[in-house]
């Protein structure tokens, strides 16, 4: 799916701030992440949100609005940068792209002249312009308690631990999503306040939605009341999403068991499935016929990886579970029950607890799994059973 344009829209007058975002969001191409009247601000805004554009309408300041052009095109060369107005003069249309705009909008613009500035742009930040696309990796399972997530916490704060990147995991059992307890933290927003926001959601917003946990990792709770649950809908995920990956380099999805609207919205929207199974019959039973689902509805093999969680080395082989599956499992992880309950006590993942067990180098080789190009650049550790280094050692993606 096509990542859509992140922008910031500048300019004095608000009500035509209003229909500049609105114009943009209609095209379903361009997500507004802020919005200012400041022209300083603006700078700073791009020098902290990296937007893919600047959307800067000219009326009211011309002769600041231009310097803002400038300034842009001096200091953040890979930014994409559109002027737009009312009533303008040629002249002015002629001095903005003197001052190094890369398009001119008329307002309102015809769609028609719209869609073919979007298509221009697109071509000009496919071509080696800065764009900031965060990885979607969605954690899920066909059955209750089988570890979803634990992974998802744990691989999570893994990778933020590891890349140095930011990573935000993404809490989408929305009737009883539990993060806190893994994290130890308490949210105070939640995914009901995306929802209930939705019309003036931008990445300022966003992030004030979220719980931090350590300096690179924060989480977006599920909804504080079941009952809000209701009010979320796959558009509001597809919006939260996009968002989320102008922002940060990772996206964990902590998926639920059903394959509802939202669930599927969230499963579409990832780069890579980590389908986590036990070992159990009913456990494989479920999980194969995921495995056809995921296939009927047209995701790659790619997309899809199998993880067994709480492998103990005395059961069935390995070998036979894939047999049944019929397909391989990438990952392994092992039972550690301790490791497991002391993690939910101390409500801190695993992986960020003082003990390297297993369980914990496990769950970092796992991140290899996830941020490959990393894993060309680090030396291979232990796996759940040395799979991992045979199918991925040295694999650039
Ligand atoms: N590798 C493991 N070793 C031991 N215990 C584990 C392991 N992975 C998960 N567990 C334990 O299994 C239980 C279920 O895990 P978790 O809550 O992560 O599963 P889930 O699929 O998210 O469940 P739910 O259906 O409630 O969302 C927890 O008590 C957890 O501590
Ligand atoms: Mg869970």
């Amino acid at each position: 799916m096509l990542v859509p344009m992140s922008v910031i829209v500048v300019g004095k007058d608000a009500g035509l701030r209003t229909e500049t975002r609105t114009h943009l969001a209609a095209t379903g191409r361009v997500h507004v992440i802020a919005e200012s009247a400041d022209y300083q601000r603006a700078i700073e805004l791009i020098g902290q949100l990296q937007p893919h554009g600047a959307v800067i309408i000219v009326n009211g300041e011309e002769e600041a609005a231009l310097g803002l052009v400038r300034q842009i095109g001096h200091a953040y060369p890979h930014t994409a940068i559109i002027c737009t107005g009312k009533h303008c003069a040629s002249e002015t249309i002629v001095r903005a792209y003197r001052a190094g705009a890369h398009e001119f909008l008329m307002q309102p613009p015809n769609p028609q002249e719209l869609r073919e500035v979007l298509e221009r742009l697109e071509a000009l930040l496919g071509e080696g312009r800065v764009s900031r696309t965060g990885r979607v990796i969605a954690v899920y399972s066909s059955r209750g308690g089988s570890g979803t997530t634990t992974v998802a916490v744990n691989v999570a704060a893994a990778l933020a631990q590891r890349t140095r990147q930011e990573t935000v995991l993404v809490d989408l059992n929305l009737q009883y999503g539990c993060l806190q307890v893994f994290f130890g933290v308490e949210p105070t927003y939640s995914l009901t306040d995306v929802a209930h926001n939705e019309s003036r959601l931008d990445v300022q917003l966003l992030r004030s939605f979220l719980t931090r946990v350590t300096d690179g990792l924060s989480y977006l709770a599920a909804p504080l009341k079941p009952e809000e649950a209701d009010d979320i809908f796959p558009a509001h995920l597809e919006m939260v999403l996009g968002l989320l990956r102008t922002q940060f380099a990772q996206i964990v999805l902590d998926t639920p068991h059903v394959l509802d609207p939202n669930t599927i919205m969230a499963l579409d929207q990832a780069d890579l499935i980590l389908l986590v199974t036990l070992g159990d019959l009913a456990s494989l039973y479920t999980t194969k016929r995921v495995l056809e689902t995921f296939r009927r509805m047209g995701y790659e093999a790619e997309k899809v990886r199998l993880l067994l969680n709480r492998h103990k080395n005395k059961e069935v082989p390995l070998e036979k579970i894939e047999e049944v599956l019929g397909q391989k499992i990438t990952f392994t992880l092992t039972e550690d029950a301790r490791a497991a309950l002391e993690a939910i006590n101390m409500g801190k993942p695993v992986v960020l607890s003082e003990a390297k067990s297993l369980l914990v180098r496990q769950f970092i080789e796992l991140t290899k799994l996830v941020a490959p190009v990393e894993a060309a650049s680090t030396s291979p550790g232990e796996s759940g059973r040395g799979l991992f280094s045979a199918l991925f050692g040295g694999k650039k993606r």
